[in-house]
């Protein structure tokens, strides 16, 4: 800052205007105006405990461009329903719990965006070919078990424990040959297609 208090060349302040007339703050309005859309949400609400059969609660949900599947569910739970039953963990498609059925199509909710869907009606069913335990979730017991037995993964000869190496190296070669099969995020979502 110089002596008289101005900012140095190039780093001055825009100039904005409080006129409501003033562009900067129409576009904010407008920006403000298109995030208040709202959609109907449906959720598949299964107890097996103690309904008799699966029905559909419809939930009006507001949203903005960002908004996920799982953000909106999460509103309705906070909001208009704490009982809805729903897996999630890390809300960023890593964890691979938060699969379900969307508008008919197996997708991970924290990774689908409801301005995406191109609906304004957004229905949530849990996932096919799996146990429901209540709601949204489903039990991965099976497939958890499936995959052990199956051990889709690499297992030396020389392990660790019995070499007493520390370190095992890989060369980019080896990992381009098996780098594809580290990508599973056990989401089950292909096995509920
Ligand atoms: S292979 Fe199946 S379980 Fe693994 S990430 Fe893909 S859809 Fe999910
Ligand atoms: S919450 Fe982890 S993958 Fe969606």
């Amino acid at each position: 800052m110089t002596k008289d208090g101005a900012l140095p060349k190039g780093f001055e302040r825009p100039t904005v205007s409080a006129s409501p007339n003033d562009s900067g703050v129409q576009e904010k309005s407008e920006e403000v105006k298109s995030s208040s859309k709202t959609i109907t949400l449906r959720i598949s609400k299964f107890n097996p405990e103690k309904d008799q059969r699966k029905a559909f609660h419809a939930f009006t949900v507001p949203y903005q461009r960002w908004t996920t599947v799982l953000d909106a569910i999460l509103d309705v739970k906070s909001n208009q329903d704490h009982s809805i039953g729903v897996r999630y963990s890390c809300r960023q498609a890593t964890c691979g719990s938060c699969g379900m059925i969307i508008n008919g199509k197996p997708k991970l909710a924290c990774f689908t965006k409801i301005s995406e869907l191109d609906s304004d009606v957004v229905t949530v069913e849990p996932m096919n070919n799996f146990p429901l335990i209540r709601d949204l979730a489903v039990g991965f017991e099976r497939m958890f078990s499936t995959h052990k037995r199956m051990k889709p993964y690499i297992i030396r000869e020389d392990s660790e424990i019995s070499s007493g190496t520390k370190e095992f190296l890989q060369t980019p070669e080896d990992v381009e040959k098996y780098i594809q099969f580290s990508s599973c995020i056990k989401c089950g979502l292909c096995n509920s297609a």
